[in-house]
């Protein structure tokens, strides 16, 4: 693949405003016009489209990118030793899976709850966040740490809403939420083992080296919290728009190709960025220590070599029937996602808990998402009754 010239410096201008107003318009645009790997124009970070590339760069076993996960950052760096944030991957999986197992039953209640409307996708936020409450903070917790959390997520803070005051009194918020749990992990360590199931603050506090500061401990659960609740309830906000968009009736789909197929379509994460540690090429272009690469999965799921009529919903393509293309959606190589299968399963039971019994219409969602970090699906109503 060959790599194209620089840009001068007013179409570096020109193209950084475009990015950042609609990356993933900008990269559809980059890929047709300069092939699978070019350079993103706000850092200069090396877009990699291209499955071979892409594989080479998240299976890395030659040291050339930093060999530390991005996921575990704390103030002043990052929450260390890998064994340890390894400890804590599994251990949040296994407080997810055991909380999914024993209170799967409660789903078509929850669902039902939401009534005849509801405004997505704010409303796959707070159902997911009402479905993993006891696993996120268990019983007993305070119950203004309980009521704090719950604003969190009603405030729409988990996906950094557009504009500025919104974002000052996000940080403002996220200030105080990391102060309330970095006291409720203080407090923990100084009583008795708790007696029963642990939630996702018991697991990091177990899982991570003693002594960690309780504000480590703190960033580190808020990021897990973070994403057991927003990644999860869009997958499920993207399925149904999807659906309603491609004239797919979800009630004929099984629930676990049309999360499947969202998490094709629009991936959350979709840019993974690897710092470069040892300088090297990546499809000619050479790399210094100090850049970095980002692997783009929303190009590599909308590829049309790989994925015919990569742009449609179509939960069919994962009946094994037809051939399928890179599918990364929750990253590869060491640094996979800890939560794949029970965030799979999660969003899973979720869809089928809205679609079983009920007829769905949806109405608006035709803006573009909003990609800050992850992508969030556009706002639209959701219509659901009874069949
Ligand atoms: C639909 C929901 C989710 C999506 C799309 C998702 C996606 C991802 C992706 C793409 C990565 C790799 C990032 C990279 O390579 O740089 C990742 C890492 C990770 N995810 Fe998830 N995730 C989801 C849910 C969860 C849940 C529920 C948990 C809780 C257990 C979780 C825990 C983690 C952890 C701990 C890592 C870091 C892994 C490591 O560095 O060893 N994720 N996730």
């Amino acid at each position: 693949m060959a790599a194209t010239a620089e840009p001068a410096l007013d179409e570096t201008r020109g193209a950084g405003r475009w990015y950042r107003r609609d990356p993933l318009g900008y990269v559809e645009w980059a890929r047709r016009e300069r092939g699978p790997v070019f350079r993103l124009p706000d850092d200069g970070s090396l877009c990699v489209a291209d499955p071979d590339e892409a594989a080479r760069v998240l299976h890395d076993g030659e040291g050339r990118y930093d060999d530390v996960s991005d996921f575990f950052h704390v103030p002043g760096g990052r929450l260390e030793p890998r064994a340890a944030q390894l400890a804590i991957g599994r251990a949040a999986r296994r407080t997810l899976r055991l909380h999914l197992e024993a209170s799967r039953d409660r789903l078509p209640a929850l669902a039902a709850a939401l009534g005849e409307t509801s405004e997505w996708p704010a409303a796959g936020r707070d159902l997911t966040h009402r479905f993993l409450a006891g696993a996120l903070l268990r019983p007993g917790s305070p119950p203004g740490l309980r009521a704090l959390m719950e604003h969190v997520v009603r405030r729409d803070v988990l996906i950094r809403p557009p504009g500025a005051v919104a974002a000052v009194a996000r940080r403002l918020l996220w200030a105080r939420v990391v102060r309330a749990i970095a006291a409720e992990a203080a407090a923990r360590r100084g009583r008795p083992p708790h007696d029963g199931p642990g939630d996702l603050l018991d697991a990091v506090l177990g899982a991570a080296p003693p002594g960690t500061p309780a504000s480590h401990v703190a960033h580190v659960y808020l990021l897990l919290f973070r994403t057991s609740v927003a990644p999860v309830g869009h997958v499920v906000a993207w399925a149904l728009l999807a659906a309603a968009a491609g004239g797919v009736d979800l009630a004929e789909v099984p629930a676990e190709a049309a999360v499947r197929e969202s998490l094709r379509l629009w991936p959350a994460a979709w840019l993974l960025g690897r710092p470069v540690r040892r300088a090297h090429e990546v499809a000619g272009v050479r790399l210094a220590p100090g850049e970095s690469v980002s692997v783009c999965v929303y190009l590599l799921h909308r590829d049309e070599r790989h994925w015919p009529e990569a742009d449609r919903f179509r939960p069919d393509r994962w009946d094994g029937a037809e051939p399928r293309g890179p599918y990364l959606p929750f990253g590869g190589g060491p640094f996979t996602c800890a939560g794949a299968a029970v965030a799979q399963s999660l969003a899973t039971g979720l869809l089928s808990a809205l679609t079983a019994g009920a007829r769905l219409s949806v109405l608006g969602g035709g803006g573009r998402p909003h990609v800050a970090g992850i992508i969030t699906p556009p706002p639209f109503r959701l219509r659901r009754v009874p069949r």
